[in-house]
């Protein structure tokens, strides 16, 4: 008989058969309870099958922390739960209508659909967009894999990777991980635009990268601190169509709510 690390342990038949395989049990010196060798053979694929789902639910799962990039850390614990907003308030609505995108991007995988958070900063489009994340993360079962993308750390990420052979954040790479998440927020568009050489024109790799990932990803979720018009002024508009495309009804409008940032 394989022992649990591998080893051959002595055997002997037992006079008992099992119910279900018709073949003798065994029993050992260490263990004198006869059980049956392909019962038991069962169990262990079992368990490691079982081990293995876990597995994978944790690794996606993780993806959101392990993949992800954002400004700061500390926004990966924005939630809805800690999002403040008095019933009635435009905060408030803005929660609702974020948690009911988040709701629809939870309940239908398949939903292919683009949604725009825009206002001014400090107005919780960032949290909102993340507590979305969060949500859908926690509790999709099986998971969807999502990703936070701050286009300002994604623009330094790849710049970086130009001249530093370790940087994981190449063009490619940004191209398919991005393509790839079931859900992916894409925060503060325009904000590279001010890091470009040519203020106003967001840098070119940007562009061309976003370009690519709205072909094959459908889900999106931006924020921005521009106007749509002023997103179109600074982006090929044939870009900015697509990241608009099927978000009729899904654009937020964050303005007038009150800087939080202090
Ligand atoms: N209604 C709110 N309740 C709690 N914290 C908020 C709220 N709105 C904004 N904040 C906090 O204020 C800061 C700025 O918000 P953020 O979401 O980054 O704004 P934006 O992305 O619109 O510029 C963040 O730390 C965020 O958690
Ligand atoms: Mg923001
Ligand atoms: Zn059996």
């Amino acid at each position: 008989m394989q022992g649990l690390a591998g080893i051959k342990v002595p055997v002997h038949e037992s006079d008992q058969v099992c119910p279900i395989h018709h073949v003798h049990m065994v029993y050992g010196d260490k263990f004198p309870q006869p059980f049956c060798e392909k019962c038991q053979h069962e169990k262990t694929l079992e368990e490691k099958k079982q081990f293995d789902r876990i597995n994978t639910v944790k690794i996606a799962r993780g993806d959101l922390r392990r993949v992800s990039l954002v400004d700061n850390v500390s926004e990966y614990n924005h939630t809805f739960d800690n999002f403040k907003a008095v019933q009635g308030s435009k905060e408030w609505q803005m929660k609702e209508a974020a948690r009911k995108l988040a709701g629809k991007y939870f309940k239908d995988r398949t939903a292919q659909f683009n949604s725009i958070m825009y206002g001014t900063p400090g107005e919780g489009k960032t949290h909102l967009a993340m507590a979305m994340l969060n949500a859908v993360n926690q509790f999709s079962e099986p998971p969807q894999k999502c990703l936070f993308i701050n286009v300002t750390s994604l623009f330094l990420a790849i710049k970086d990777s130009f001249d530093n052979p370790l940087e994981r954040w190449t063009e490619k790479y940004a191209v398919k991980t991005l393509s790839n998440a079931d859900l992916l927020v894409i925060d503060d568009l325009g904000s590279e635009s001010a890091m470009s050489a040519k203020k106003g024109e967001a840098s070119q790799f940007v562009q061309r990268i976003l370009y690519q990932v709205t072909n094959r990803q459908h889900r999106i979720i931006v924020t921005t601190n521009l106007t749509l018009s002023e997103l179109r002024q600074t982006y090929n508009p044939k870009l900015i169509s697509r990241l608009l495309a099927g978000s009729k009804g899904k654009q937020l409008d964050f303005s007038g709510i009150q800087d939080k940032r202090y």
